[in-house]
């Protein structure tokens, strides 16, 4: 087994204004090489990402920010006739948008957690403006009504896999069928694309991402324990 370390994680670093690392372990009897390893990080916060959960004692330094879940589709073929005209390609940030962005990280352990979150909206902000510009995503579909946004997904192309970065409905147009009309645009976008794996990260906690992944075709890949470790 490769030795277990702390892996400095720059960006986050620098964006929360915190010593911020990352360690990985895979099964739950690992915490043990955390807990010895512990006494040499010098840092202020460790991702502790555990493949297995933890039957630790937790407190306000040390909790279980996220159980993330990553849901997977093969896309075998295009979704009967997507023709609907409200979809479209969108290189323009709106307030809309933004709100729309705020919502779809609704569960992240970057709101979540008290220590972070006051950089929640700056967060968010930024995904959205490099999805917007090309950076982190490589196409953007909005679902416009009366020339609002009031749906959006991101996604990006990784070879011959994709997978969705930001997604959100306005509450008002919950359940109409609109996020489905969206994966549905994804998926025909994918195939086209000649994509065979859609990817999306979720939280366990988001009851109705999950329900709404399943319900459009999606299976679990993997569940990652994701701990906020901050040294006292
Ligand atoms: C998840 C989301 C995109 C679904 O969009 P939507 O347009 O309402 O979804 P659709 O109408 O196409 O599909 C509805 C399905 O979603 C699920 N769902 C929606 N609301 C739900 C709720 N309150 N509780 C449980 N499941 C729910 C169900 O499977 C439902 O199917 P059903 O009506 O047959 O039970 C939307 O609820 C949303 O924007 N949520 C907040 C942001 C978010 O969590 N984004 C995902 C980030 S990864």
């Amino acid at each position: 087994m490769d030795k277990q370390e702390f892996l400095s994680l720059i960006w986050d670093s620098e964006f929360f204004n915190k010593k911020i690392s990352r360690f990985n372990i895979n099964k739950a009897t690992e915490i043990e090489n955390f807990y010895s390893s512990i006494s040499r990080f010098n840092g202020d916060l460790v991702y502790l990402f555990s493949k297995e959960k933890l039957a630790i004692q937790l407190n306000a330094h040390f909790f279980l920010a996220d159980k993330k879940v990553v849901f997977r589709k093969k896309i075998v073929s295009e979704q009967e006739l997507f023709n609907d005209n409200h979809v479209e390609s969108s290189t323009t940030l709106t307030k809309e948008l933004l709100e729309l962005a705020f919502l779809s990280g609704h569960h992240s352990r970057f709101k979540l957690d008290n220590s972070l979150n006051s950089k929640f909206n700056e967060l968010y902000r930024i995904w959205l403006e490099k999805s917007i510009n090309r950076e982190l995503a490589s196409e953007v579909f909005v679902y416009k009504i009366e020339q609002k946004e009031i749906a959006f997904v991101t996604i990006k192309k990784n070879g011959d896999s994709a997978s969705i970065g930001l997604l959100a409905v306005n509450s008002s147009y919950h359940g109409k069928n609109i996020g489905s009309l969206l994966i549905s645009a994804i998926e025909n976008w994918c195939f086209k694309n000649n994509i065979s794996t859609l990817d999306v990260a979720t939280q366990l906690d988001n009851i109705q991402a999950c329900n709404f992944y399943k319900k459009n075709g999606f299976d679990i890949k993997e569940v990652d324990y994701i701990y906020h470790y901050y040294r006292k």
